[in-house]
Formats: structure tokens, sequence, C-alpha cells
């Protein structure tokens, strides 16, 4: 590894060139091992990679934690030196690097910062831990048509269901969340009783294309009382007995996914007409879905505001949303205080602050 600052005592705080960043970014969260590099100084995403390890876990039916943080460990080095490769510079041309340092697994998420710390020491260079979930709800500002703020948030993951109301980087009020089972959850849980495999979100939408979506009459969950709230245990249970009584599987898949998607429909038009807000995000692995992707752009088209989702492959985990939230960070100053690290397994949105203060 070849540094431009090896020299550079003491090594913290090393001083940063603000307005030249590009940042390395790393994200282990779960079990996704993801680089990226990107260019602040042209708005530019140089170059990203992501590695899955959905073989890893598929025997298991779900994430097995210790496996994960083994295979971030095996994959991190080898992503990096590809990732650098594509944007085509050495670690020398690197001014900042970006971690997500929670929410996630405990172990995963050390074999990251711990990678990123030894890449800041070795370096010299700044580090900075992101927080995951504002990686996902800034994830779409990558985009050519990037929200301006303030706006509203659907964060809809594999762990989180979340309406946030997004004022400015850094100030986030939580609207709304499910109360048991996040949606992507639901989605994982419904096709691992279809045999869909893990994680099995893409592949019941899939089998939903060949269904009718009005062949099962779901109850919407929470949609007759007020609040934001969201919840998709009680649902996720009647797709088992749908199953158990040997229904369709694509009629049990596309009736399920109509009902998500209406639910959300309605809690977001109360969302949006609580707060007056007429732009909306949305983000997160379940932003991927088509279906939803449609009836929200509907939506919004009828309402005569704009949605804004990422990219379809930056909906699920990667490291190009943590690049993109660190650089915003970074670039106001912000930085780690202490070459060592401790990650946050927990880490809610609304507990950070703007840029440049401790979060
Ligand atoms: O954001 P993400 O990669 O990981 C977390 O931070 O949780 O989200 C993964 C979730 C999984 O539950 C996966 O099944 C779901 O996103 N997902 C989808 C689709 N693609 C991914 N769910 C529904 N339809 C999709 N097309
Ligand atoms: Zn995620």
């Amino acid at each position: 590894m070849v540094c431009k600052r090896q020299a550079a005592s003491p090594l913290f705080p090393p001083t940063l060139e603000v307005k030249r960043v590009r940042v390395l970014a790393v994200e282990s969260s779960c079990d996704e091992t993801a680089l990226a590099v990107y260019d602040g100084e042209r708005s530019q995403l140089l170059a990203h990679r992501v590695h899955s390890q959905t073989e890893v876990h598929a025997d298991y039916g779900g994430v097995v934690p210790e496996l994960a943080a083994r295979d971030h460990m095996r994959r991190l080095p080898v992503l990096a030196r590809q990732v650098m490769a594509d944007a085509g510079m050495g670690y020398g041309e690197i001014d900042a690097v970006a971690y997500t340092a929670g929410p996630g697994l405990a172990g995963a998420l050390m074999t990251g910062a711990a990678f990123a710390k030894g890449v800041s020491a070795s370096c010299g260079i700044s580090a900075l831990a992101v927080n995951h979930l504002e990686g996902h709800i800034l994830a779409p500002l990558l985009e050519a048509e990037a929200p301006a703020f303030p706006f509203l948030a659907l964060l809809v993951s594999g762990g989180h269901s979340q309406l946030i109301e997004v004022r400015a980087v850094g100030r986030y009020r939580l609207l709304g969340e499910s109360i048991d089972d996040a949606i992507g959850e639901a989605f994982d849980k419904s096709a691992k009783l279809m045999g869909l495999g893990y994680p099995g979100g893409a592949a019941l939408s899939r089998l939903a294309e060949d269904g009718d979506p009005v062949a099962v009459p779901f109850t919407r969950p929470m949609v007759n009382r007020p609040g934001l709230d969201l919840s998709f245990s009680g649902l996720k249970t009647a797709v088992a007995n749908e199953i158990a009584a040997g229904r369709d599987h694509a009629d049990v898949a596309a009736s399920f996914e109509r009902t998500v998607i209406d639910t959300l429909e309605i809690k977001l038009r109360r969302a949006l007409d609580q707060t007056g807000l007429d732009r909306l995000v949305v983000a997160g692995g379940v932003a991927a879905n088509r279906p939803l992707r449609e009836r929200l752009t509907g939506m919004m088209v009828e309402r005569g505001g704009s949605v804004h989702f990422p990219a379809i492959e930056l909906c699920t985990d990667n490291a190009a949303m943590i690049a993109l939230a660190g650089w915003l960070r970074l670039s106001a100053g912000e930085r780690d205080a202490d070459p060592g690290f401790a990650v946050r397994p927990r880490w809610p949105l609304d507990s950070l602050s703007p840029p440049g203060r401790a979060a």
C-alpha cells in the first residue's frame, strides 16, 4: 500500500482538504460486503462493488452472524483492491474513508470498521462512522434528478420500515414505523413459506406476476387506526394460513404484495397530508420492488409532487450510499475523533445531528 501522507504525525485527527474529498466507503452491516469510491469534487461515483453472501447463508434460511463476519474478513481486502482498480486510483489518492458503524450485526460491523480504521491509520487520512439508515435515505441524491430538501422518506428494508420527515442531512423526525416485522422481513418470511429461499423478497415479487392480486382478501394492517405506524406480522401469519390451506402460491404472493403496497400508499398519503411535503423518497431493499415503484410514482403524479428512488442496484445494501452520506459529513469537517472504533448495532436515525457535529 502506497500512501501519500505516510509522514503525517500525529496520526489523529489527520487534516482534511474538505473541497477535494475522494472517499473510500466500506459497508459490512449484514450479509453484503461492499466498497465504493466517490469523488466529492465532481459529485461522481467512481466505482462500487457488492459481494452478496447469499450462498453462505442459503442452507440456514437466514443470516448467521458469525459466518457473515468471517466472510466479510475474507472479502474486504479483495473487494477493496478491485474497487480501487475500477476507480483507477491507489490508496494514496484517497482523502478519507467512511464506514458503516451501525445499525447492523455487531461482528459484521466490526470487520468493516476495523478495515476502514486500518486504511485511515496506515494512510494518515480521516475516517468517519456512517449510519447505514442515513445511507439508504440519502441514496437518491446520487441520481441525476436528486430530491431537494425537505422530503418524506419511506425506508423499507429487511430490518426497518419507517416513515421519516427529512428536513436536511442529519435532521430527521420519525413519523411512524413497524411495531413488529419489517416489510422486507415479511416478504422474506412469506417467501420462505413458499419455498423460495432466502432472502426471497425479489423471488416472491416475480412469482406474484403470475398470480391474482385479489384472489386472497388479506386485511390491510392498521389502516383503520389513526397514526403512521405499521405492522406486518399478522399479514405474515395470514400468508402462512393460506399456504397451509393449500392456496395457489402465486395468488398468495400477488395478494400479499398488493396488500403491502395498498397499506403503504394509505399511510404515505396520510403522512404527506400531515406534513404538507410534496417530495417522496423511497429507499432500502424493498424499494427495488417494481409494483411498489409504479404505484407510488402514480400516487405522486396524481398529487402533483415528485417521487425519488435510488437506482435498483443501490436500493439493497451497497457502499455507494455510505460514500455519499460520508462525503456530505466529511466535507463539513466531520470526522471520527478517535483512532479506535465502537460499532453501534442499534443506532436510530433520529438520534443523528446535522453534519459537523458528533452524533
Ligand atoms: O436494504 P437491504 O439490502 O438490507 C437491509 O438493510 O435490511 O434490504 C434487503 C431486503 C430483503 O428483505 C429483500 O427480500 C428485500 O429487501 N427485497 C425486496 C426486493 N428486492 C429486495 N423485497 C420485495 N421486492 C423486491 N424486488
Ligand atoms: Zn440496508
